[in-house]
């Protein structure tokens, strides 16, 4: 176990603080710099605990109901119903990984919670009104995300990568907030002056997001999410392994989404003509390895 942070099972003690993306969270009660508020998280979703350096006070975490697992370096602990974590500093990140819908209640001293949640808050936001005006189906920028992340697991990506890829996907479109209505709303083709115009969002959401230092990783993941794995992409033509890995599972993700949104009465038919498209594209447009990971998840879905 980390050092700093206790695990209590049912009826023992131990320590803990979270910090990002909670489905919901509702404050309780406060005094002065204490806070008791309720998570709720669904599963399959990540967020972690500040190190020291970054955070100092106390947080103890407690499960109402559902299951998660902590990683701290190699070691991964298990926790369900009953267990709680607390801890005043813990020498290194602590990263959770949420396994069955959860019920979190979590007291906090100073609550450095709301100030990033609020932070993130906004943009996501912002990222959601694009979806509006980009006629993009509802839900598109969440989608993404999940998906992104479940490739991603697939992928070998954790802790910190996992947490910036799921960032990066729910605003992988941000930057289209600064293409004009006229061009982001247009019902038929785009002149090619309109296009150069459309192929700017993705320089415009990283500049958006990379004055944030925790969502700088993030804005390096945007920049490239039009980039090809053959160089053919946009806007620098990068190619290959040149291309942040989460850039190249955002494509492929998007690409599904793109598709199977197109027609969603249909969803078998429109589900495998987005994989034949992810399967003929893989080499040029995808990363292979990418596309193996991302209809792997995907098998597992429909098994689900
Ligand atoms: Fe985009
Ligand atoms: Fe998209």
């Amino acid at each position: 176990m980390v050092e700093g942070l206790t695990v209590g099972r049912r009826g023992t003690g131990s320590d803990g603080m979270a910090t990002k993306p909670s489905t919901s969270a509702e404050l309780l009660a406060q005094h002065r710099a204490l806070e008791v508020t309720r998570h709720r998280i669904t599963a399959g979703k990540h967020f972690y605990l500040d190190e020291a350096s970054e955070w100092a006070g106390f947080e103890f975490l407690y499960v109402l109901r559902g299951a998660l697992t902590l990683t701290s370096g190699d070691e991964k602990t298990a926790l369900r119903d009953g267990d709680y974590i607390y801890h005043r500093g813990l020498p290194e990140r602590a990263f959770f990984r949420v396994e069955e819908d959860l019920e979190l209640l979590m007291v906090s001293s100073p609550p450095s919670y709301h100030l990033v949640k609020e932070e993130i808050q906004d943009i996501m936001a912002l990222a959601r009104s694009v979806e509006e005006k980009d006629r993009a189906t509802e839900g598109h920028c969440h989608r993404i995300e999940r998906l992104a992340m479940r490739t991603g697991e697939r992928l070998g990506l954790s802790g910190q990568r996992l947490i910036d890829l799921s960032y990066g996907a729910y605003l992988h479109d941000v930057g289209k907030v600064k293409v004009p209505d006229h061009v982001l709303g247009k019902a038929g083709p785009l002149t090619d002056d309109e296009w150069v115009e459309m192929r700017r969002h993705p320089e415009y959401g990283a500049a958006m997001l990379c004055d944030k230092a925790f969502l700088r990783a993030a804005s390096q993941i945007v920049v490239a999410h039009h980039e090809n794995y053959d160089g053919s992409g946009y806007p620098r033509g990068c190619r290959g392994e040149d291309i942040p890995i989460e850039a190249r599972i955002i494509s492929v993700v998007d690409a599904y989404d793109a598709i199977t949104s197109e027609r969603p009465y249909q969803t078998a038919a429109a589900k495998s003509k987005a994989m034949q498209e992810l399967r003929l594209n893989a080499g040029t447009q995808f990363d292979p390895r990418v596309v193996r990971a991302f209809l792997s998840a995907i098998g597992e879905d429909e098994l689900a």
